[in-house]
């Protein structure tokens, strides 16, 4: 019954004690370290997290099912430096229960039920730095609750339910280093002012609270630096004269996020003339014109967010003559339908450009003038149609360039020629259906493409010419199944640095077929995704030119027209290098047992999801470096084709099976259960019984030999006969149907009681009647009575034995029953039927 806790850890399972798989945790491979125990509807961590070894750094327990936290819960995990208990629901935490994290640096509470926060709740953690509580109920903070953790930088309370701010300001007084306080979405409404909030030197968060901004009036913030206050009260749409005041007295703010306030774009001048702003978001305020010097007045500007803010025009003159010092300016979702000329030239020294989400169907080259220093241009989701090689002509420095969900359909030789520095393009999400040769040409420094999501059908030869250093290339959600008989490209062979190529969820129109030749040249690449594509893909398909690759992504292959997935021999074949394998999700049945065997490197391999029944020594036995096995969500079988695995995933110390405690196993007749609770140990005791049985019965047959010979010598030539006949009738066994029911052996003494009852019974009364072989009556005048014998059984579907006390008690009698009898039963499938005619005592 303990089998299904639903925290597993001390289910009475004695094998699981020693697992490196555990129950609800794994100790991802790629990661030292740190342990994800997250979704996995835990609902007491302590023994969930128990067999975890004490060097873990950081443990996720997000999105489980805890209430609470038992005292000591972490203490056998002293190093910890992180810790993720967001999205459970945690309704008070006991003192003690974070005993022994002395070094713990970030806890996460966030999205708990917390609804108080008491001075011994977090004594222990004198080390952390950061503490995430936002979407809890709190409504209070103990003045005293943040009194342990001196070295606090980070304090996030957003969606909570706490009124005063004065509260915090207790609360956080002493917190030297404190530079972030985020309440966001309180109810904070009145603070009364208080000697607590002159230390708070930091970036503070106020959005989307009822608090007026008179009240923060007089009130002394001399070294808050950052101000977060959408919404801000009264709305500054009518007058700044109140929010001036308040804005000037804090001197130390170079940071202003004042989101959703309606500042009409003519009043900007005033807020610039009272603030000294670096950094300011304007999001979402309507201004539907820019024009007219409205920036002039912030000249130390590094930073303008404008997201959302209407914008129909924008002209050179709304900067002012120059912002010599803005960097970055964020215009996406705007409604921008095009850009004049030279309309970002006084931002000389701009660096970041977010155009994305307007409506700029066609680019001018005019419109980059003068952006020498543009290092990053997104032009994510603007209908562009077309791209030319004058479109990018002066912003010649960029290095990232956002294309993505446009409307381009080809790209044309040389599109991009003037982006020599360019390390990261995005094309994806476009109708591109083909790449004209040199289409990349002159983009010597690529790094990174993204073609994912177009139409493209067709790779050629020269599609990728010049792309000298391009190190990975996103192709996903193409077409390029559909080749054609002859088609026989080697695309990549021109792309020496490639390293990462993506050729997952290839849409499918049958008949699939991609080139022979498709990975050539990519003896470097070193991973490989062909996720979520049709199994018929791999029939053909080789992987040997990838000589280099360290990891492949198999996984959700689904059925294709040519059958479902299977993992053919050889398909592996020349991957002596690959470390990582992903086949999850792709309805695997069978894994054939060389199937893995020139995986000789392979540390890491997954078979999530899978339709696997049972695990065999054979295709695991070759992988001498695997060190992590994931078989979680598999329909494993409760039989013996499982005993071994059962066995070696709980025995082998240098395999992580992952999440071993928690597999369920089926078989006939047993109900779900643990996987490795259930007992096994027949399997092996069956094997014993075997070899027992196999060296009683050579023992026995020496040692009836040595009698025989020193007694009966004559019986040896009848045994001879018996193991000859016994050959020939195995070997015949199978071809031919039965002539009788079942033959019949008894000792003389008995032969009337089977004329009178048995044959009477059986041969002409019984419903269904039975065809009996009876030696007196039908065994072959002149031949050896042997082989009467040996015909008899094996023309007889089972072999009824007699016995009695007189047949045990006459030598010869006994020995014929017993030749007859061990014939039959050493011919297997179960013909051997023995009947007892009276009581016969246990010592016979
Ligand atoms: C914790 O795990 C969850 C679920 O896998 C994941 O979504 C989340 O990003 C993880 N958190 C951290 C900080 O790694
Ligand atoms: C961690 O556990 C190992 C044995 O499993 C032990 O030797 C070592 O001292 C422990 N380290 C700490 C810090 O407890
Ligand atoms: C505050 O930060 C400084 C500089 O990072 C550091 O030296 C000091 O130890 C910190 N103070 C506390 C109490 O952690
Ligand atoms: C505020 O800033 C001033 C000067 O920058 C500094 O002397 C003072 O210690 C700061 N106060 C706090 C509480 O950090
Ligand atoms: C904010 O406070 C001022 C002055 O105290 C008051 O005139 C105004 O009505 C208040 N506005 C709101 C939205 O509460
Ligand atoms: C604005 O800040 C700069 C330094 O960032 C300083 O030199 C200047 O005096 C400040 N101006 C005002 C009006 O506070
Ligand atoms: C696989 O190759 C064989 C011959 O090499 C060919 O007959 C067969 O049609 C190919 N199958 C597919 C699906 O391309
Ligand atoms: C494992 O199961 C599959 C299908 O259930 C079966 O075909 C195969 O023979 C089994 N393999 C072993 C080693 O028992
Ligand atoms: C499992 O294997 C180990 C090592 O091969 C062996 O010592 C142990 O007895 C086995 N356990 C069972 C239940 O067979």
């Amino acid at each position: 019954a303990s089998q299904s806790l639903p925290w597993g850890g001390s289910s009475a399972c004695a094998r699981c004690a020693g697992a490196f798989g555990f129950a609800w945790c794994l100790l991802p491979y790629e990661l030292p370290g740190y342990a994800s125990c997250a979704g996995r509807g835990i609902t007491q961590l302590g023994p969930a997290i128990a067999p975890l070894p004490n060097s873990t750094l950081w443990l996720n327990a997000s999105q489980n099912a805890l209430q609470g936290l038992a005292p000591a819960t972490f203490a056998h995990l002293p190093r910890l430096r992180e810790l993720w208990l967001d999205r459970n629901r945690i309704r008070a935490l006991e003192t003690g229960a974070f005993q022994g994290l002395r070094e713990l640096e970030l806890l996460d509470l966030s999205q708990n039920q917390l609804a108080a926060l008491g001075p011994t709740a977090l004594a222990e953690l004198t080390g952390l730095q950061v503490l995430l509580l936002g979407g809890n109920v709190l409504a209070t903070l103990h003045p005293n609750a943040l009194a342990a953790q001196p070295s606090l930088q980070e304090l996030h309370l957003p969606n909570n339910q706490l009124s005063q701010l004065q509260e915090v300001a207790m609360a956080t007084g002493k917190l030297a280093n404190l530079s972030l306080l985020d309440l966001d979405s309180n109810r904070i409404s009145a603070p009364c002012p208080g000697p607590g909030l002159i230390s708070i030197g930091l970036e503070l968060s106020l959005d989307e609270n009822p608090l007026n901004i008179s009240h923060l009036l007089g009130l002394p913030l001399p070294n808050l630096t950052a101000l977060h206050w959408s919404s801000m009260r009264p709305a500054l749409d009518s007058d700044l004269g109140l929010a001036c005041q308040v804005l000037g007295s804090l001197l130390a703010l170079t940071s202003l996020d004042i989101k959703h306030s309606k500042v009409p774009p003519s009043r900007l001048a005033q807020l610039g003339a009272c603030t000294n702003l670096t950094w300011l978001d304007l999001s979402t305020t309507p201004l539907s014109r820019l024009q007219g010097g409205v920036f002039r007045a912030f000249p130390r500007l590094e930073s303008l967010s404008l997201d959302k803010c209407k914008i129909q025009q924008l002209k050179q003159s709304a900067w002012g003559r120059v912002l010599p010092q803005l960097r970055v300016l964020i215009l996406r979702r705007n409604h921008l339908t095009k850009l004049e000329d030279g309309v970002f030239r006084p931002l000389s020294a701009l660096t970041h450009l977010d155009l994305s989400r307007n409506r700029l169907t066609y680019l001018y080259k005019g419109t980059f003038l003068g952006m020498a220093s543009l290092r990053t241009l997104l032009l994510q989701g603007c209908q562009l149609a077309a791209v030319t090689r004058d479109t990018f002509v002066y912003a010649r420095k960029v290095e990232a360039l956002d294309l993505s969900d446009n409307n381009l359909q080809y790209i044309k030789a040389s599109a991009f020629q003037s982006l020599l520095h360019l390390r990261t393009l995005l094309l994806s999400g476009n109708r591109i259906l083909t790449l004209q040769k040199w289409a990349f040409k002159g983009l010597t420094s690529l790094r990174h493409l993204s073609l994912a999501q177009n139409g493209l059908y067709k790779l050629s030869q020269g599609s990728f010419l010049g792309l000298k250093a391009l190190e990975t290339l996103d192709l996903s959600r193409n077409r390029l199944l559909a080749y054609g008989k002859y088609d026989s490209p080697a695309p990549f062979a021109s792309l020496p640095a490639l390293r990462g190529l993506d050729l997952g969820s290839q849409e499918a129109q049958p008949p699939v077929r991609l080139p022979s030749k498709l990975f050539q040249g990519l003896g470097n690449l070193q991973e490989l995704s062909l996720r979520d594509n049709p199994g018929g893909v791999f029939l053909n398909l080789s992987l040997a030119p990838l000589a280099g690759l360290l990891f492949l992504d198999l996984s959700d292959i689904y059925p294709s027209r040519e059958g479902p997935f299977s993992l053919r021999p050889g398909l592996f074949q020349g991957l002596g290098n690959l470390r990582r394998l992903r086949l999850d999700g792709s309805s695997l049945r069978d894994l054939p047992g060389e199937v893995f065997s020139s995986l000789a490197s392979l540390e890491w391999l997954s078979l999530r999801e899978n339709g696997l029944r049972n695990v065999s020594r054979a295709p695991l036995a070759g992988l001498a470096a695997l060190r992590f096995l994931d078989m979680a969500g598999n329909p494993l079988a409760c039989s013996c084709e499982n005993a071994w695995f059962q066995n070696w995933s709980a025995a082998e110390p240098g395999v992580q099976v992952a999440l071993l405690g928690s597999y369920l196993c089926l078989g006939p007749g047993v109900s779900e259960g643990l996987f490795q609770a259930h007992d096994l140990s027949f399997c092996w005791a069956d094997l014993g019984i075997v070899f027992f049985a196999g060296s009683f019965a050579a023992i026995s047959l020496t040692l009836v030999g040595s009698l025989a010979s020193a007694k009966l010598g004559w019986t040896l030539r009848y045994g001879f006969y018996l193991l000859r006949a016994w050959g020939r009738g195995r070997l015949r066994r199978d071809q031919r149907g039965y002539q009788y029911d079942a033959y019949v052996s008894c000792c003389a003494e008995d032969e009337a009681w089977v004329v009178h009852m048995l044959l009477a019974k059986l041969e002409e009364e019984g419903q269904p009647r039975f065809r009996l072989c009876f030696g007196p009556r039908d065994f072959a005048p002149g031949a050896y009575y042997l082989d009467n014998v040996q015909r008899g059984v094996s023309g007889s579907r089972k072999a009824l034995c007699l016995l009695s006390a007189r047949a045990l008690e006459s030598e010869w009698c006994s020995l014929e029953i017993h030749l007859a009898c061990a014939r039959a039963y050493y011919r297997g499938h179960d013909p051997l039927v023995v009947v007892f005619l009276e009581d016969i005592p246990n010592f016979r």
